[in-house]
C-alpha cells in the first residue's frame, strides 16, 4: 500500500482539502495518522469493527488491548457512553479538550472490536485543531491508538509515523511536532473512586482538585485494568538501565559501567538532565543525550520518545539514564522510562 504523506501548511483551503480527504478515507474504513497534542494517533472509524481490526493489524497490536475513542463535541459523549457520573462532566469542563482520557461504561453502538472485548470505552476530546477537524469530517468518532508499531515509543512527529507505519496505512498528516510528547492520562471512572490507569500531563493533583481522592492502578497486577499496561513497551533495541541516586554519584557509576563495556565494542549512551551535563563532559566513546533541564519538565517529556528512537538509529547497545523525578510530570516520565528499561534500575549508592 502506498502511504501518502501530506503536510499542513497553514493555507486554509489546502488544509481543509487534506482534512476532508482524511475524513473520506476514514469513513470508507481506511486509516490515517493524525497529529494530536499528546502524540500522533492512528485514526480509524471507531464505530466500524473492520476499521478497528485494521488498526490492530497495522500496529501489530494484540487485539485485547482497547482503543481510545476520540470525540470533538461534548454531546457525542452520550452517544457512546452510559451511566456517565457527574465527575466525568466536571472533568470535561476542567480539562477537555485536552490530554485526559476517561474510561466509562460503553453503549452498544461501540463495537467490542474497538474496546478489545471490554464493556467499557475510553473517551478523549483532543485539543489539537487538525485532529478535531478530522474527527468531525469523518463522522464524529475516531478510534486512535498512538501511531507507533506495537512496543515502539509513541510518535511525536510525522517521520516517526512514516518509520513505523509507512506502507501500512493510507495517509499521514504532517502537523509538526506534538506539543506534550507523552500520551494522555487515562482515568477509570467506572468505580466509586476514580483510578489513574496511566499517568500523563494531567497529574493526580489536577484530577483530585476536581474529583476528590483518586487511586493509582499499580501496573504490577497480572490483569491490569488498562490492558495496554501489561505489554512490553517503549524499549529501545539496546539495553536500557536506569540509575538512581545523587547526580554526581550517578554520573560516576554510569561512567564506570560505560568503561566496562568499552572493550566489547558496543556503543554506550547516556541520558541526563542538562544541569548534569558537565559531569559527562569529556567522556570517551559515549553518546550524550541531554534530555533538558529539570526546571523545564515539559521539555523532558516532549523529548523523551524522540530520544528513545534516536538511540535505535544510532544503534546504541548499552544505555544508561538518570532518573527524572520532577515535581509534576516525573511520574509520567518515569513510568515510560521504567517500561523502556523493562524494570532494570540500579542504585548509584
Ligand atoms: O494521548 C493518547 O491517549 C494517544 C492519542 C493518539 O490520543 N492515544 C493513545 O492510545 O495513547 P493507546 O492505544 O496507545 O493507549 C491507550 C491506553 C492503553 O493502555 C489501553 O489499554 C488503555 O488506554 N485503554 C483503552 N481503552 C480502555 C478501557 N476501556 N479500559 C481500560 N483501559 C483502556
Ligand atoms: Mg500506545
Amino acid at each position: 500500500m502506498q502511504t501518502r504523506i501530506v503536510k499542513i501548511s497553514g493555507d486554509r483551503e489546502k488544509d481543509d482539502r487534506i482534512i476532508e480527504e482524511a475524513g473520506r478515507i476514514i469513513k470508507k474504513g481506511g486509516l490515517v495518522a493524525v497529529p494530536t497534542e499528546t502524540v500522533y494517533g492512528l485514526a480509524g472509524d471507531a464505530l466500524n469493527p473492520g476499521s478497528s481490526k485494521k488498526i490492530y493489524e497495522a500496529k501489530g497490536r494484540p487485539s485485547d488491548n482497547p482503543l481510545i475513542v476520540h470525540i470533538a463535541r461534548l454531546k457525542d459523549l452520550e452517544t457512546i457512553a452510559r451511566d456517565i457520573p457527574d465527575t466525568a462532566y466536571a472533568l470535561a469542563i476542567a480539562y477537555w479538550p485536552g490530554p485526559l482520557t476517561m474510561v466509562l461504561n460503553k453503549k452498544d453502538i461501540v463495537p467490542k472490536e474497538t474496546t478489545g472485548g471490554l464493556d467499557t470505552v475510553a473517551v478523549r476530546f483532543p485539543e489539537n485543531e487538525i485532529m478535531q477537524k478530522v474527527i468531525i469530517s469523518s463522522g464524529g468518532f475516531i478510534a486512535a491508538p498512538s501511531a507507533n508499531r506495537s512496543g515502539r515509543p509513541s510518535c511525536t512527529n510525522a517521520s516517526h509515523c512514516e518509520e513505523d507505519l509507512g506502507g501500512r496505512i493510507d495517509m499521514i498528516i504532517d502537523g509538526g511536532e506534538s506539543g506534550i510528547g507523552l500520551e494522555s492520562t487515562v482515568l477509570d471512572l467506572t468505580a466509586a473512586r476514580p483510578v489513574i490507569l496511566r499517568h500523563g500531563y494531567i497529574d493526580k493533583a489536577m484530577v483530585e482538585r476536581v474529583t476528590g481522592p483518586v487511586d493509582i492502578e499499580t501496573t504490577a497486577t497480572e490483569k491490569p485494568r488498562a490492558p495496554g499496561m501489561k505489554y512490553r513497551h517503549y524499549a529501545p533495541k539496546g539495553e536500557l538501565t536506569l540509575v538512581s541516586g545523587e547526580a554526581e554519584k550517578t554520573a560516576r557509576r554510569i561512567l564506570e559501567l560505560a568503561a566496562g563495556h568499552a572493550h566489547n565494542g558496543g556503543k554506550t549512551a547516556v541520558i541526563f538532565a542538562r544541569e548534569n551535563a558537565a559531569l559527562y563532559e569529556g567522556a570517551k566513546d559515549i553518546s550524550l543525550y541531554d534530555a533538558g533541564s529539570l526546571n523545564d519538565e515539559d521539555t523532558i517529556a516532549h523529548r523523551l520518545f524522540s530520544i528513545l528512537r534516536e538511540l535505535d538509529e544510532e544503534e546504541c547497545r548499552y544505555i544508561y539514564s538518570e532518573c527524572f523525578d520532577t515535581p509534576r510530570l516525573g511520574r509520567a516520565i518515569m513510568d515510560r522510562l521504567s517500561r523502556a528499561a523493562e524494570g532494570r534500575v540500579i542504585s548509584a549508592d
